[in-house]
């Protein structure tokens, strides 16, 4: 009985090899015929908005590695002004995310990020910040509005150059869009340019503001207090027109 099955079996077996031998053949067949036509080459406007679509990914991530860093920075400021100015930023940043979401969609793009390295190591660099410093220390909030600076820059950068893509290839809504973020961008960096100016002092201890302080500092801001305070206030002076200066090159 089995014997009887299997061979009422073969030739329907041998039907289905056929069959199969046939479907591969067809197979290599296409993929000749597919190997001999030559590749068409996408118009140049679609690599561009390509291009823009990557870039916007990479922003995209580039944001939500900065939501995920900047409350250990607020956590870790010893300023309260710096502490605040970080929280600000915060929850600027995760407006930011929904805003650049907004640009995929009005764009017609898929929502998709892209892992930026640069952000991850800049964000590196700030956990360093806190690591390589003292917990309660000005210096540490000196480190802290450096990483911060050179991430608001790279952020400047990046949306300074998607709204120029954006004007160029029309999506006009999205570069109504990226503009209010690089504003937004600018304004931070701005903040914690004039914020650094009192906690710069604080670290090098020319006010009397300081923060765990040693003996030997005290003794030292003993000795020449008056010297120091006068001469602050005139580098302050003197160098007000080079700070707004370089505010505004910030801004740009
Ligand atoms: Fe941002
Ligand atoms: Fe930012």
């Amino acid at each position: 009985m089995k014997t009887t099955a299997r061979k009422k079996n073969k030739p329907s077996s041998r039907v289905a090899q056929r069959s199969t031998k046939s479907s591969v053949k067809a197979t290599k067949t296409r993929q000749r015929t597919k190997k001999a036509s030559p590749k068409k080459e996408k118009p140049d406007e679609d690599k561009f908005k390509e291009l823009f679509n990557d870039l916007l990914k990479d922003t995209l991530n580039a944001e939500k590695q900065l939501v995920r860093a900047l409350p250990k920075m607020v956590k870790a400021a010893t300023s309260k002004q710096l502490a605040s100015a970080f929280k600000k930023h915060l929850s600027e940043t995760e407006k930011q995310v929904s805003r650049l979401e907004k640009v995929f969609s009005v764009c017609g793009f898929k929502v998709v990020g892209k892992k930026c390295e640069a952000m991850e190591g800049l964000v590196k660099e700030g956990e360093e910040a806190i690591k390589e410093t003292t917990q309660g220390s000005f210096v540490r909030d000196v480190a802290l509005i450096v990483a911060a600076q050179k991430v608001e820059h790279y952020e400047m950068a990046a949306y300074g150059s998607l709204r120029s893509i954006a004007e160029t290839l029309g999506y006009s809504k999205a570069v109504d869009l990226l503009q209010k973020t690089l504003d937004e961008e600018g304004a931070a960096d701005k903040a914690l340019t004039e914020l650094s100016a009192s906690i710069n002092a604080k670290a090098a201890g020319t006010t009397g503001s300081k923060v765990q302080a040693s003996a030997s500092d005290q003794e030292e801001e003993e000795e020449e207090p008056i010297e120091e305070a006068v001469y602050l206030d005139a580098d302050e002076e003197e160098e007000g027109d080079q700070r707004s200066d370089r505010n505004m090159g910030n801004s740009l």
